[in-house]
């Protein structure tokens, strides 16, 4: 299979590449963290899950319509996996991607998820010239919200359970920000 390029995107201080076989430690740590995983689907994740994990993202692309592709968010000074980026391509409708986002513990509240996410879009936007990008988040998941609203996305909908977390009905936001929408704030900012 053609492999893309081990680094998909950078800025100063961090890089999305390729998952590869260090980074599973690191993964599993924060992944079986209960805080991260309280507004995510999963519960007790175990070493074993992150090394399939780590195994199948090495083994495929992005933007393959109707697949999850995960980046790894890497520091640039040294390649220390912090975190990650998911991209679902959806099937019908390829020009149309889903975004989700996760940073380790001890790398939060240093807007390194912002800087992540932002070179995703530019990504997404200007190398895989997509039309839409959404994403979904736990209306209780404050943190995350900040994340898509600093960068400009758009309270599309709210979607009343609608999906299953932990036994439970969850409530979620629907945000969006358009092709068109992410060129006019990235040139307002430019001349700021
Ligand atoms: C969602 C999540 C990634 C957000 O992480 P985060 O650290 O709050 O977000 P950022 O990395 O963008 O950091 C922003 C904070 O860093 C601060 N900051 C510090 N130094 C900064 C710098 N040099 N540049 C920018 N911001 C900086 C910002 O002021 C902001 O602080 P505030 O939250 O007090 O306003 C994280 O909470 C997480 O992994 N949660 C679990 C997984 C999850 O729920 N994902 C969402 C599913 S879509």
């Amino acid at each position: 299979m053609e492999q893309f390029d081990l680094v998909f995107a950078k800025t100063n201080r961090i890089i999305l590449r390729r998952f590869n076989h260090n980074d599973t430690k690191s993964f599993y740590l924060y992944r079986s963290n209960p805080e991260i995983a309280k507004f995510q689907s999963w519960e007790n994740y175990q070493y074993h899950d992150a090394e399939n994990f780590v195994n199948e993202q090495m083994k495929h692309n992005p933007n393959q319509p109707g697949t999850w592709f995960q980046f790894a968010i890497a520091l640039s000074e040294n390649n220390q996996l912090i975190g990650d980026c998911a991209l679902h391509t959806l099937l019908i409708e390829p020009r149309i991607v889903e975004i989700g986002f996760t940073l380790s513990p001890s790398h939060q509240g240093k807007g390194y998820a912002t800087e992540a996410v932002r070179a995703l879009l530019d990504y997404l936007f200007f190398t895989l010239k997509k039309h839409k990008i959404i994403a979904f988040s736990d209306v209780r998941n404050n943190r995350s919200i900040a994340v898509l609203e600093r960068l400009g996305m758009r309270r599309e909908g709210h979607l009343l359970q609608n999906y299953m977390s932990k036994g439970q009905w969850v409530d979620e936001y629907q945000y969006s920000i358009l092709k068109s929408e992410w060129e006019n704030n990235e040139r307002k900012n430019d001349n700021e």
